[in-house]
């Protein structure tokens, strides 16, 4: 059933999601997001028969379905958001489009350059659109962040610093496994990276990738294709800021913090809750800190509806959703190759 409408309000819009996953609870986070914007809720695909029963005990009355394909020859949903492993995103991101439906991915947006660029490719030749779930956007702390180190708080950014680490074996789930997950940096990388380019506002120059990989693989259950022990990557911008992103499982000493911004005139570390900035004054340093505001993930889909309404543009564009991705591929290229790569999409 292909489909392009025209939306007069946001009830008009008629969703569903592919992916109804019991490991967050996700589905239910975006039905009940697509409802709080105003947009009608009507079907659940998932290929496993007991997530469908699910969704139908969570959202009486919605129409489920065993697969994408199902769901697209029966269903006349406008918007379809696809809440599934990360390997599968592209493929069922293209076939929505290519069907004439809206689409939004989970993060990440996709697993490599090319399927971003095939994904691009197909909102363009459907005329839909295309956007990613960058929750994270809203986030309470980088909502703060960026008004305090846009007001100068640290001075001129030089440089950020975001780690994730700590010593331990990888879960025995889908995530651990490279070819599903994309490896270690794609889960919460995709957040981190999503935060930093906020902040560092130079165009992207090369990718330096870094990995160490085969110590808990043999002995987990993922053991042919585990996610790597360690991914870092350096990032240089043509303004002269880069970015170190390290995730770890093999780290011991887990920093503080989660990024830190280092600028001219002081340190900002961006982690949840409390925000902490080691700031050089005319009086010497200071230390400075406090609670960061509440999150405000609704606007996600708030500025979904009013792009569709023809009233906003889309924050969460497919090209911006492309550079977290673009990241972590040339990382996972450039640590193969041993050698620094040129970025294609700055
Ligand atoms: N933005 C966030 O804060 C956030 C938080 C958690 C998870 N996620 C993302 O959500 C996505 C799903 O993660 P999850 O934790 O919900 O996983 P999950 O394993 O709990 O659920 C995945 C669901 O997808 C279904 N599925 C798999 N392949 C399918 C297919 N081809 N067609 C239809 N259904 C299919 C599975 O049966 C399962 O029910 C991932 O991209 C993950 O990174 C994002």
């Amino acid at each position: 059933m292909k489909k392009c409408s025209l939306f007069r309000k946001a009830s008009d819009i008629k969703t569903g999601v592919i992916g109804y996953g019991p490991s967050f609870m996700m589905g239910k986070h975006h039905l009940d997001g697509m409802t709080e914007a105003g947009m009608r809720i009507c079907a659940v695909a998932d290929i496993d028969v007991e997530r469908c029963k699910a969704a139908a005990a969570d959202f009486p009355g919605i129409e489920t379905y065993s697969s994408a394909a199902e769901m697209l020859a029966k269903s006349d949903v406008d918007l379809i958001t696809v809440i599934t492993p990360h390997n599968t995103h592209a493929e069922l991101a293209i076939q929505c489009m290519d069907a004439g439906r809206h689409v939004i991915t989970e993060k990440p947006f996709a697993i490599s350059t090319d399927e971003c660029d095939a994904m691009i490719a197909a909102r363009d030749r459907n005329k839909v659109m295309l956007s990613t779930y960058h929750n994270r956007h809203w986030d309470g702390w980088i909502l703060n962040a960026r008004q305090k180190i846009e007001s100068g708080i640290i001075g001129d950014i030089i440089r950020i610093d975001a780690h994730l680490g700590s010593y331990h074996k990888p879960k025995d789930w889908w995530r651990s496994s490279k070819t599903i997950s994309g490896g270690i940096m794609y889960d919460w990388g995709a957040h981190f990276l999503e935060y930093s380019l906020q902040l560092l506002k130079g165009r992207m120059v090369e990718v330096s990738g870094f990995m160490h990989q085969g110590f808990w693989g043999p002995s987990t259950c993922w053991k042919k294709d585990c996610i790597e022990d360690e991914a870092f990557s350096l990032v240089r911008f043509d303004d002269g800021t880069y970015l170190k992103l390290l995730f770890s499982n093999l780290d011991s000493n887990p920093k503080p913090g989660w990024l830190e911004v280092c600028g001219t005139a002081g340190n900002f570390m961006i982690q949840p809750n409390t925000w902490t900035a080691y700031c050089q004054e005319s009086s010497g340093p200071v230390v400075k800190d406090g609670p960061v505001g509440d999150s405000e993930t609704f606007r996600f889909y708030q500025n979904i509806v009013n792009h569709l309404l023809g009233k906003e543009d889309l924050v969460i564009t497919a090209e911006w959703a492309r550079r977290p991705i673009h990241v972590m591929d040339w990382t996972a290229r450039s640590a193969a190759a041993n050698r620094t790569l040129q970025a294609k999409y700055p």
